[in-house]
């Protein structure tokens, strides 16, 4: 059988990595952007976008991996397109679908000029219900052809998490394939058999059933993730309770799982919260309670209001606070819907003095927060600042921290650790730290608001 080629319409976050492992893996990549410097910086043989491993990745397929600006010869030099560009969430809640429809408005000519069977494959998030209608009426009017008889389509998500795209992709716990036909959920299937291994578990099954199983598993996640900061509160205000020892044991057990049941700080990121919402407002047009989702939002919101209300009992308004970690999670520049900035943002507002520090993240969290932030070097400058500083991303970086680098204060440093990271031990008298989700480190607070 001669090498596939597929070509890959986006090469973001998500396309470059998966082009870039796709090449990687025996196969002829073709990727197209709109962006001229993602496209230059693919044939320069650079990536486009910071992801660990991904360098190695396009350098290893480098010999089958080129990218062009041109839809028309991308298409008409694969077999199978994948349209991995953005979604954005409308207004109401909903992802759009227009970048989608455009990249198949742009493609419709070439399959129509082609006379081999084109497959289109969708990888961004959709909407459910969006494959067999829009996207459909929108496949069949560009390229004059069938969809599941003259023209191949499959919904095929995946399920990556930004910081570990491509080990996510080498090692999925299973590819999801929604299908227009099964030759065309077949060839798709026998893709990821080649790039992930042979006994690569696959669900194949219609694209409504697809687009809806995959908002549904990271709806699953956070209500998971709010379930265990709903249990992280309630540990907090009872005496000898420890979020870490209650979740490792319910974790183990295997109907639950270990994964997400880590109390902390609110989620956040381009993908967690926007599903949760998209699936509340489906299901709201549709007459389904979701009310779950809805309850998962609330919890998720309230974290913040939580530490705001622990600060505020603690420091007057005015007082220096330390923010360690800006970005939704560790390792990343990503601040989108973060912790980290929604507490700074609320804790100015309230009249603090906010300082933050974060290696990636705190350029674009300042940026964000209008300038009303300063920007501290590590967290040990940040440290001598502050009166109470906040743990909010669980980053190596933040672990320095002990007696000796507090040097002489005043007063001891108040730190809420919110993902345990600290021990009281190795800060003596210098530091009371408040660890997040033990009963211990907060009831015996007394109230010093001024
Ligand atoms: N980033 C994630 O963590 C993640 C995880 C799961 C799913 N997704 C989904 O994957 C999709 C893509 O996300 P992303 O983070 O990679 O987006 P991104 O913004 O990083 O990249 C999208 C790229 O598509 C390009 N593009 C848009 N329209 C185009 C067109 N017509 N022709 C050629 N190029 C075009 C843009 O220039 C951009 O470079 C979204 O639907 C998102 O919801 C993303």
């Amino acid at each position: 059988m001669s090498v596939m080629s597929l070509s890959v319409i986006g090469l973001g976050k998500l396309g470059s990595p998966f082009a870039a492992v796709m090449a990687a893996k025996g196969f002829n990549v073709i990727g197209i952007d709109k962006n001229k410097k993602f496209v230059t910086a693919i044939n320069n043989g650079i990536a486009p976008v910071p992801e660990p491993q991904l360098q190695e990745y396009i350098r290893k397929g480098k010999s089958r991996l080129s990218a062009t600006m041109a839809m028309d010869e991308a298409v008409l030099n694969s077999d199978i397109s994948f349209i991995i560009v953005p979604t954005p969430s409308g207004k109401d809640g909903t992802f759009n679908n227009a970048y989608v429809l455009d990249a198949i408005k742009e493609m419709g000519p070439a399959i129509a000029k082609k006379k081999s069977r084109h497959i289109i494959v969708v990888t961004s998030t959709v909407m459910p219900g969006s494959s067999d209608t829009v996207i459909r009426a929108v496949i069949e009017k560009h390229t004059g052809k069938i969809v599941g008889d003259t023209v191949g389509y499959c919904y095929n998500p995946e399920f990556i998490a930004l910081g570990s795209v491509v080990a996510d992709m080498l090692d999925p716990d299973f590819i999801l394939i929604g299908e227009s036909d099964a030759r065309s959920g077949k060839i798709i299937g026998d893709i990821y058999k080649k790039t992930c291994g042979k006994d690569t578990v696959l669900h194949r099954m219609n694209c409504v059933n697809a687009e809806l199983t995959k908002i549904s598993i990271n709806t699953f996640v956070t209500a998971k993730i709010s379930y265990a900061n709903m249990l992280t509160d309630i540990c907090e205000r009872l005496p000898g309770a420890d979020i870490d020892v209650v979740t490792a044991a319910v974790g183990a057990d295997s109907r639950i799982g270990k994964k997400y049941l880590k109390g902390g700080v609110a989620y956040g990121g381009p993908c967690f919260p926007r599903d949760n919402i998209a699936l509340s407002m489906m299901a709201r047009k549709l007459g389904a309670r979701v009310d779950l989702s809805f309850a998962t939002d609330r919890i998720n919101d309230y974290q913040t209001e939580r530490l705001v209300k622990r600060i505020e009992k603690m420091f007057p308004s005015g007082a220096h606070i330390g923010i360690a970690g800006m970005s939704y999670k560790p390792n990343t520049p990503v601040i989108e819907r973060s912790a980290g900035v929604a507490l700074a943002a609320a804790l100015i507002r309230e009249g603090y003095k906010v300082f933050i520090t974060d290696p990636l993240a705190a350029k674009p969290a300042k940026e964000a927060l209008k300038g009303k932030v300063t920007i501290i070097s590590d967290i040990k400058m940040l440290s001598a600042k502050v009166d109470m500083l906040l743990v909010m991303t669980p980053l190596n970086e933040y672990r320095v921290l002990s007696a000796r680098s507090l040097g002489k204060r005043k007063n001891p440093l108040v730190i809420i650790d919110c993902w345990r990271i600290f021990d009281q031990g190795s800060f003596g008298k210098k530091a009371t730290v408040l660890a997040l989700g033990r009963g211990d480190s907060f009831v015996h607070i007394k109230s010093k608001k001024g």
